[in-house]
């Protein structure tokens, strides 16, 4: 029997809880199946958890989060809690959870499955096996550098301040996670900053280029400003394969990637702290897509990238690479079957609900073991 494997599901607001509910069943279900002896506990975060605890992320929450081995979150935020104050909004429980675990590392894959290329809102010839690592940093820059605020000034006017700040540390841990993913893809990492405006991102590049040069020389490395970045990524987006950058320009780079793979619904993620003594890092997975207000309660949300994040947990944290692939490939599987939800819905594929997604993805699972 393995060793217990502790997991927090964070199923969050709007769709969030209906895309858990059926990864919820497929993690069951290979717990049972596989003997892999998942304890799954589940909590509240985001609006539900301001509605029922007072606080987007309660200190009990997050003590759950540091002691399980691995996070699962579905998604945050809702008209209902958006015109709280900004330390009180839905979203602070997502931050404080990145920041208190640490998880500085977040990636972003843009994978583009074969079946999907025609949902993609680029040219199939430009997307077909398109395979993208993103490498967000994720608890510096400007999201939590100070000083921050809205102020009063003299003459009546306010002014709006955030920071971005960035210090060696922050840089060559994040930029160490990229060049050791890349080692195992294509060896290739582009860097992301705006060096040519901004002293933070002349520090980047130079910490970067150190870094390289001390431990990752094998590895391919090139620069890009942010602003090109963006758009080299719908010219030619196959000439990337690791792109490592801020937490503001990743935020933005990654939804735009993930437009190629056809939907924001597709696209899983995974945030990584640093290894502790033995090896383990705490880590968060969530999809990239958000709360989508716009569909909540209708049936019609896409599981698949909740799933695909669950699928990066069992090789990520638990070093479950055969169970992952078989995760991928029943995802794989269900789309090459022609059954679409609605956001990847195309001509001559059948619509399907959250929950029909959800039973067809524990079909094809429950094929793949018999
Ligand atoms: C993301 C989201 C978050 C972010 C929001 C919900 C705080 O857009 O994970 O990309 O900006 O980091
Ligand atoms: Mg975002």
């Amino acid at each position: 029997m393995a060793a217990t494997k502790k997991i927090l599901m964070l199923p969050g607001d709007g769709i969030g809880p209906e895309v858990m509910t059926e990864v919820r069943r497929v993690a069951d279900w290979l717990s049972d199946k596989r003997g892999l002896g998942f304890e799954i506990e589940e909590a509240l975060v985001g609006g539900a958890a301001i509605d029922a605890e007072g606080a987007p992320v309660s200190d009990a929450t997050v003590a759950k989060a540091m002691a399980a081995d691995a996070v699962l979150l579905g998604a945050v935020g809702g008209e209902k809690w958006d015109s709280l104050p900004f330390a009180q909004k839905p979203e602070r429980g997502l931050l404080r959870l990145r920041k208190d675990m640490e998880l500085f590392a977040n990636l972003r894959p843009a994978l583009v499955f074969d079946p999907l290329v025609e949902a993609s809102s680029l040219k199939p010839e430009l997307v077909s096996g398109l395979d993208i690592m993103i490498v967000r940093e994720l608890t510096g820059g400007i999201y939590f550098g100070d000083p921050r605020g809205i102020e009063d000034m003299p003459d009546g006017q306010r002014r709006g301040i955030n920071t971005q700040v960035y210090t060696t540390s922050e840089i060559r841990r994040v930029a160490a996670v990229a060049f050791e993913l890349a080692r195992k893809r294509s060896n290739r990492v582009c860097s992301v900053e705006k060096s040519n405006v901004m002293e933070s991102g002349v520090l980047w590049r130079e910490e970067v280029t150190k870094l390289h040069g001390e431990q990752y020389s094998d590895v391919e490395l090139s620069h890009m400003y942010a602003d090109n970045c963006a758009m080299q990524l719908v010219r030619r987006p196959k000439q990337f394969d690791v792109i490592v950058t801020d937490n503001l320009f990743g935020d933005i780079l990654s939804d735009e990637a993930a437009m190629m793979t056809g939907s924001l619904g597709m696209l899983p993620s995974a945030s990584l702290g640093g290894a502790d003594a033995s090896g383990r890092r705490k880590a968060l997975y969530e999809p990239v897509h958000g709360s989508a207000p716009d569909i909540t309660g209708q049936g019609i949300a896409n599981p698949l990238a909740t799933l695909l994040s669950f699928a990066m947990m069992l090789r990520y944290s638990f070093d479950l690479g055969a169970e992952a692939g078989m995760v991928e490939q029943a995802a794989q599987n269900v789309l090459a079957r022609g059954l679409r939800t609605a956001d990847i819905a195309q001509e001559g594929t059948t619509r399907v609900s959250t929950q029909e997604m959800g039973r067809a993805l524990l079909e094809e699972l429950h094929h793949s073991v018999v």
